[in-house]
């Protein structure tokens, strides 16, 4: 993880568990930004034993980026007793968050004073790196982002465990995955207790240099959620058989993780994504996130590997596809998914190292 804390932030490893007595947080009123970066699953956390606490029904392993990330302000009010949630514009700006995001941060905040046994309310300004409008998931990066800004702010250092079983708690399971840079793995329970949940780093950013090029088809915010998509998995006559297909696919990934082996990686992820959409697919009622231009990208995927171009495919609960390649295929990559009928842009991303404290402050 990269920290480098401003000066008007509270000081101290992020990995260091250090939690303030309640009044001293309470008194400190201090503010906190990081950026939290999005990550993209290898191997797909589909389906819940439990929705509300997001305990997933498989293991789940990911990437985190480096350029989409959530840049997220937090201050701590200790007076009040009401949270104010805002979005940030490129150009500044300030203005109140829809109703229904502020509800949701609203309820992650809960969480995290309940956990810190803090009072108070908090002032959280946000903006995400990439268009919200690229319909690119957003809410591992920005309920990372909270966590790890809110407990700042709060006085609070907490280990990477901690954080990863805090941003959990917002419902979002990716979240668990996003206070960690590198290649992670989120396992299904830990032996410690169900609540205890969290995700472990595999490897560190710096370990492999891998680049995900995503091909944006869909602009449209999704019609089905993945919370929803979480809550019909289990009704796919299929689900029963993913179960038992998942450990030799995670093991294939840890391996391939392990030794950098990109011809061991790349089937596997695509075939583990097309997984996922088959189980949503085959959901009573069934779930279609796909549009005509992610299998014209598929298709074009196919054709570049027939060139001897690795470059392997998968999706999250969208249209969207992010193109998994090593760093010499990414300029022929880019170039020929620009070409694809159906896709709108392109974003260029890759490894990165975990959330940054430090950020400019947004207000
Ligand atoms: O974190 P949630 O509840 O939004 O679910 C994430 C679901 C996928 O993005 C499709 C898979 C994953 O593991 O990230």
């Amino acid at each position: 993880m990269s920290i480098s804390d401003s000066p008007s932030s509270p000081t101290g490893p992020l990995t260091a568990e250090s939690a303030v007595p309640e009044s001293t947080a309470s008194a400190a009123g201090s503010k906190a930004s990081v950026k939290a970066p999005a990550n993209i699953a290898f191997i797909k956390y589909w389906g819940a034993r439990d929705l509300r606490r997001a305990l997933p029904s498989n293991p789940s392993i990911s990437m985190t980026l480096r350029e989409c990330v959530s840049h997220t302000t937090v201050e701590h009010l200790p007076r009040t007793d009401r949270d104010e949630i805002l979005l940030a514009g490129a150009d500044g700006s300030l203005a109140p968050a829809p109703e229904g995001f502020a509800a949701r941060a609203s309820a992650h905040l809960g969480e995290i004073r309940r956990s810190l046994g803090a009072g108070g309310g908090f002032r959280v300004a946000t903006r995400n790196s990439f268009p919200s409008s690229a319909g690119m998931a957003s809410s591992a990066s920005g309920f990372a982002a909270l966590a790890v800004a809110a407990t700042r702010a709060l006085g609070a250092s907490l280990s990477d465990r901690r954080l990863s079983i805090l941003a959990r708690a917002s419902g979002s399971g990716s979240a668990a995955r996003s206070v960690l840079g590198g290649y992670v793995e989120w396992p299904r329970a830990m032996a410690a207790g169900e609540d205890e949940s969290d995700a472990f780093a595999l490897a560190p950013a710096d370990h492999w240099d891998l680049r995900d090029v995503v091909a944006v088809v869909e602009t449209e915010p999704k019609e089905v959620s993945s919370r929803d998509g979480h809550r019909l998995a289990a009704t796919s006559p299929y689900f029963a058989r993913r179960q038992e297909l998942l450990p030799a696919r995670l093991e294939q990934v840890r391996r391939a993780i392990e030794e950098r082996d990109f011809d061991a990686l790349g089937p596997v992820i695509e075939e583990e994504a097309v997984d996922l959409h088959l189980i949503a697919m085959s959901s009573r009622p069934p779930i279609f996130y796909w549009s005509p231009a992610t299998l014209a990208v598929l298709a074009e995927l196919r054709r570049l590997r027939r060139e001897g171009i690795a470059a392997w495919a998968t999706m999250d609960a969208g249209a969207n596809v992010h193109v998994i390649t090593r760093p010499e295929d990414e300029e022929a990559v880019a170039q020929r998914l620009a070409g694809v009928p159906g896709v709108s842009r392109l974003i260029r991303d890759g490894v990165g190292p975990g959330p940054e404290l430090g950020a400019a402050h947004l207000f």
